[in-house]
Order: C-alpha cells, then sequence, then structure tokens
C-alpha cells in the first residue's frame, strides 16, 4: 500500500507533469487534489506535447484511474473540451473519475477574475484570469455550487438563481458590465450532465477502497508551495492549499494514509504574475535561461521570470511538506553557463538568516557560487554520465536541503530522465 503526495517546491511549473506521468506507469490511480484549470502540466510523449489543466497527468496511460478530486474546483466546459481533444489525440486515455464535491468554477468567476484584476491596476496579482480565486471564495462562503448539484437540475436551478442574482448586481452596479443570462447559463451546465454522469462519483470511498486494497496511489498538487494561500508569498499566490497537507482535504483522506511526499524542484527557479522574487535573474541571462527552458506559460503563454535556485526558499518548503524525495528537473537546462548560483542565505534588515520569510519584499539574497558545465547533457541517463561539475550541483542541492534527490529530468520527453 503506498499513498504519494507530488508536490511543487518552488512558484509552480516545476515539471509536476512530467513527475506524474513517469510515476504513474508504476501506480494505480492519480488523483489532482486542488487548484482548476489555472495548473498547466506537460508531458511529452514521442516528441508530442500535452498540457493538463484540470485532467491528472496519468490520462496518457490507457486505463489508469485518473480521479478529480475533492479540492478541486472545476471549469465544467473546459474539462469537457481537454477531454474530448484528448481523445481524438490520444487512441486510449486514462479511466477519468470526477468527484461530486468538487465545486465549479461557473462563467461569473471567470468574468469577476478578470474584472478584479483589472479594478486592482498595479496591485494586480497576475491571476492566470481561470476564475480560480472567486470559485474558492464563493466555496468559502457557502455559495459555491458543487458538480454533484448538476445531478439534481431543480436544485441546481434554485442555487444558480440565488447566487447569480447577486453577481450580476456586482457586474452590473460596481463595474458597469453586461449581466449575465441565467437560462443561457442553466442550460449550457445541464447540457454536461451527459458526460458527467458516468464518470461523476463519491471518492472519499473509492479512495478509501484503493487504499484498503493496497492499490499505490498518487496525489497530484497543481501550483506549487510558494503560491499556497496561507503559507506563500501572501498575496501573490493561488485560492488553494497546494502544500502536502492540502493532499488530505482535496482527496478525502487522513494525514495518516500518506506514505510519501515527493517535492518536485527545478534547478532554477521561475514566477509567473507578481510579486517578490529575490533571485531573479538580471537580464540578458533572464531571457536567455527562459528561451532555453521555454519559460512561458503552460496556460497563459506569460513569459515566466526567471531566477536562480533559493535553497533558503526550498529547505522552508521541505519542512512544510514534509519531503522525503526530491524529483529535480531541468537540470539539462543550466548547461553553458560559466558559473551557477544558489541562494544560500537572506540579509533581512541588515541581518543574515537562513531562514525563510514569506514577507520577501527587501530580502537580499546571499549567493553560493560554482562552476557550471558546457557539455550536452540531456542523453545522461546514470549519475556518472553528468560532467562533475553537475553531479556537483545536485549533491549541493541534497546537502542544503537536507534530502535525497532520487530523480533527475535532463530534457522534455518521458525517457529523458536519470533515476538514483
Ligand atoms: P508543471 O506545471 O509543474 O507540470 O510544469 P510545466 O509543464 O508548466 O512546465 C515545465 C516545462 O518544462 C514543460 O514544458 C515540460 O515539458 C518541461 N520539462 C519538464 N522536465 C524537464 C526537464 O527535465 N528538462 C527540460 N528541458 N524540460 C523539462
Ligand atoms: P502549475 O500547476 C505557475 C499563479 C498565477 C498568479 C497566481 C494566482 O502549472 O504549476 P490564479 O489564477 O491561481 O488565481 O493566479 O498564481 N499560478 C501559477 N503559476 N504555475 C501554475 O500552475 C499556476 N497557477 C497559478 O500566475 O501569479
Ligand atoms: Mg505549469
Amino acid at each position: 500500500m503506498s499513498v504519494t503526495v507530488i508536490v511543487g517546491m518552488q512558484w509552480g511549473d516545476e515539471g509536476k507533469g512530467k513527475v506524474v506521468d513517469f510515476l504513474v506507469k508504476d501506480a494505480d490511480a492519480v488523483l489532482r487534489y486542488q487548484g482548476g484549470s489555472n495548473a498547466g502540466h506537460t508531458v511529452v510523449l514521442k516528441g508530442k506535447k500535452y498540457i493538463f489543466h484540470l485532467l491528472p497527468s496519468g490520462m496518457l496511460y490507457p486505463g489508469k484511474l485518473c480521479i478529480i478530486g475533492d479540492g478541486v474546483v472545476v471549469d465544467l466546459p473546459l474539462l469537457v473540451e481537454e477531454y474530448d481533444t484528448l481523445k481524438r489525440e490520444a487512441v486510449e486515455v486514462g479511466d477519468l473519475r470526477i468527484s461530486e464535491l468538487a465545486h465549479l468554477v461557473m462563467p461569473y468567476h471567470k468574468i469577476l477574475d478578470e474584472l478584479e484584476e483589472r479594478r486592482r491596476g498595479e496591485q494586480k496579482i497576475g491571476t492566470t484570469r481561470r476564475g480560480i480565486g472567486p470559485a474558492y471564495a464563493d466555496k468559502v462562503s457557502r455559495v459555491g455550487i458543487r458538480v454533484g448539484d448538476l445531478l439534481r437540475p431543480d436544485l441546481f436551478e434554485e442555487k444558480l438563481k440565488f447566487v447569480l442574482d447577486r453577481k450580476n448586481e456586482i457586474i452590473t452596479k460596481i463595474y458597469g458590465e453586461r449581466p449575465l443570462d441565467i437560462l443561457e447559463v442553466r442550460n449550457l451546465y445541464l447540457s454536461y450532465t451527459d458526460f458527467i454522469k458516468d464518470k461523476i462519483c463519491n471518492t472519499v470511498y473509492l479512495v478509501r477502497s484503493l487504499i484498503e486494497e493496497g492499490k499505490e496511489v498518487l496525489l497530484e498538487g497543481a501550483q506549487g508551495t510558494l503560491l499556497d494561500i496561507t503559507y506563500g508569498t501572501y498575496p501573490y499566490v493561488t485560492s488553494s492549499h497546494p502544500i502536502s497537507g492540502g493532499a488530505c482535504v482535496g482527496a478525502g483522506i487522513s494525514p495518516r494514509d500518506v506514505n510519501d511526499v515527493i517535492g518536485v524542484l527545478k534547478a532554477y527557479n521561475t514566477r509567473v504574475g507578481m510579486g517578490p522574487f529575490p533571485t531573479e535573474m538580471e537580464e540578458p541571462l533572464g531571457s536567455l535561461i527562459r528561451e532555453r527552458g521555454g519559460e512561458f506559460g503552460a496556460t497563459t503563454g506569460r513569459p515566466r521570470r526567471c531566477g536562480w535556485l533559493d535553497a533558503v526558499m526550498i529547505k522552508y518548503s521541505a519542512k512544510l511538506n514534509g519531503v522525503n524525495k526530491i524529483a529535480l528537473t531541468k537540470l539539462d537546462v543550466l548547461t553553458g553557463l560559466e558559473k551557477i548560483k544558489v541562494c544560500v542565505a537572506y540579509k533581512v534588515d541588515g541581518k543574515i538568516t537562513e531562514e525563510f520569510t514569506p514577507f520577501l519584499e527587501g530580502v537580499r539574497p546571499i549567493y553560493e557560487e560554482i562552476d557550471g558545465w558546457n557539455e550536452d547533457i540531456t542523453s545522461a541517463r546514470s549519475l556518472s554520465d553528468l560532467p562533475p561539475e553537475a553531479r556537483r550541483y545536485v549533491k549541493l542541492i541534497e546537502e542544503l536541503v537536507g534530502c535525497k534527490i532520487f530523480f533527475i529530468g535532463v530534457g522534455a520527453g518521458r525517457e529523458e530522465v536519470i533515476l538514483l
């Protein structure tokens, strides 16, 4: 029996999709536990790129149980489109299940995400505009609508009417925009009941039975630790709990069920959207890494801000999540740099500290510098295939974080990995 949480250790886009796709072949099921279509998880198979927003990253394994968990917010029209597109592109796909407890992202959530961001002006978060914040806010305010409500059309309509009246007031009176038509929204959403009918389930019992049967279950996190609503760099965060603790409330399991926590760590640092970033690279280096690493948002296409690895931050991440194994990704992207910097401490108010603070404004990074390498490492399949400088970098990360690396990504493809 084994339950493994896969969590992003930085600001998202660490390569969780690739790591999950790799681990799924030996697992029985994979469940997404939080977030929504703000996620963009990439899997490259035989040179073809698949980007998963709502579907778990195990969907490329025929028949593998892929579950959208209780903690996810589901943009149903987008999910149906993603599923249909994948079915057209891949010969066979995973066996999809959707939690009846997952909340729906409704059209007004996306409109309000957009309008609120615009209104914030200079203070904007830089959200993906996928309606995530407004959907989670409604869940907490107890005016959310759940996937399970769709199977009770009268109840669904009643709930929709109640909430849409209020949302339309905000849309028209505060923002001066056009209201949404209740019948249009109702009809659109109820048209998806056929799609969800054979996929919807009580995932608490489903996951429980998998665990009791001794099956291997992966819990796939979206976003990353520093985007956590409580522990991240608030307010420049997402509206859910990407951390491993979020896996329990997003999958309906007990902390006692979790055996392993795999932290996915990119060999450097990136961030999309606004907010402080102490180790952000200067130009032209930032652009060079962005181009080499293909650091453009998988969901929005926005250029990602690039920076050096921040060991202070990832040590915090490792502790917060209870990471016991690290999957290091994109080591190949650092090839060709004369020197590689790692932030080993912060200078805060004139004092040097190794303790992370999510109040990052004004924090100055203190770097350790090591030699880079020039050899192409994309065909390396064992540690000994790596140049000594790359091995030194891997060892340095293990020492700084105090945790073993078991997987090193040296390219985007499924096979481009070193296993330790
Ligand atoms: P996720 O959101 O954490 O799943 O990460 P994304 O898919 O948004 O971004 C990671 C990007 O890096 C994708 O384009 C992946 O195909 C790519 N990638 C993942 N691992 C590696 C790696 O080891 N090397 C290289 N060069 N690319 C990788
Ligand atoms: P994956 O799962 C990187 C960022 C947005 C913004 C902030 C809030 O692919 O790693 P939201 O739309 O969630 O309200 O936006 O969070 N963000 C991500 N950044 N990877 C992601 O997902 C992200 N999901 C949200 O850019 O700064
Ligand atoms: Mg991503």
